[in-house]
């Protein structure tokens, strides 16, 4: 059932769990992670960036191919489609396109700016029943071409942005896009603390859920961290999985190469992947 990712946020911020956004790439991605929601009767969203919207031939085609799946695959667990760190403009798209759920990323405007841009498409998003995330303090490292210098947030920015109305916020606690270096600080439980103290109810995002450590994402839970985002991890399972079965010659075996048997171990290692996060973050189940 696709909805605004609101409720569902709510629901997780109230009952101490995460609930995970897993972003997509194709149809194998969209179809191992609505599969594996459904088995586990989570709650998930779909998070698409914009570079992958273009890859997918475009944000109607995103709508049109997980509006398919939940009829013909049978879920009835809630599903958002989500715009990952979206500009001003590609989150207009998305309303149009039909998305239940939203992200302008303005962390790297002046507050003011952020907060101006943020207010209008707050408007817009309830006006249409979706739900809007909104950043403040970006998140480090590079996804799909958006970069982030990773600076935490400052808390009553924070409130700035979360007054507006917005139904998760996304706050930069050191956290970074893609593998963690050897070097990294670990995530600043201090910033969030004192964000959470700032913002009372409101849902906060975790980004750049690959390979933080599970005492660390327990304790963001525990924090007020109600979404958690995923994407790196999932390619990583991924690569490894095709990776092995050509390496065992498999594709070069009978009708190996048919691309349904070539990418099916690595549409199974999406399935684990994203069955792990949805167990840790505590999910699983509450969609019943
Ligand atoms: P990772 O790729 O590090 O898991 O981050 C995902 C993310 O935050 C999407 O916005």
């Amino acid at each position: 059932m696709l909805v605004s990712a609101k409720e569902m946020l709510q629901k997780a911020k109230a009952g101490h769990y995460a609930v995970g956004q897993f972003n997509i790439n194709n149809l194998e991605w969209t179809k191992s992670i609505l599969l594996t929601a459904q088995e586990l009767k989570s709650p998930v969203i779909l998070g698409v960036s914009e570079g992958a919207g273009k890859y997918m031939a475009g944000y109607k085609t995103v709508v049109g191919m997980v509006n398919g799946m939940l009829e013909e695959l049978n879920i009835t667990v809630p599903v958002a489609i989500h715009l990952d760190h979206g500009s001003y403009e590609g989150c207009l798209k998305c309303v149009e396109a039909g998305f239940s759920s939203i992200m302008f990323d303005g962390s790297h405007y002046p507050i003011d700016e952020n907060v101006e841009k943020t207010k209008e498409l707050v408007k817009i998003a309830h006006d249409k029943g979706m739900s809007i995330e909104a950043e403040v303090g970006s998140i480090g490292g590079e996804e799909d071409g958006v970069i982030g210098a990773g600076e935490c947030a400052d808390p009553n920015e924070c409130k700035a942005i979360a007054d507006l109305g917005v139904d998760m916020l996304a706050a930069g606690i050191g956290n970074i896009h893609g593998k963690y270096p050897d070097n990294w600080a670990g995530l600043s439980f201090e910033t969030l603390d004192a964000v959470q103290q700032k913002t009372g109810d409101m849902p906060l995002v975790l980004h750049g859920g690959t390979g933080i450590p599970e005492d660390m994402i327990k304790k963001a839970i525990s924090l007020g961290v109600a979404k958690i985002n995923v994407n790196t991890e999932c390619q990583l399972s991924f690569a490894a999985a095709t990776r092995e079965y050509i390496e065992a010659g498999k594709d070069q075996q009978g009708k190996g190469f048919d691309p349904r048997k070539l990418l099916a171990p690595g549409a199974e290692a999406i399935k684990a992947t994203v069955k792990e996060k949805m167990e840790l973050f505590g999910s699983v189940g509450k969609a019943e």
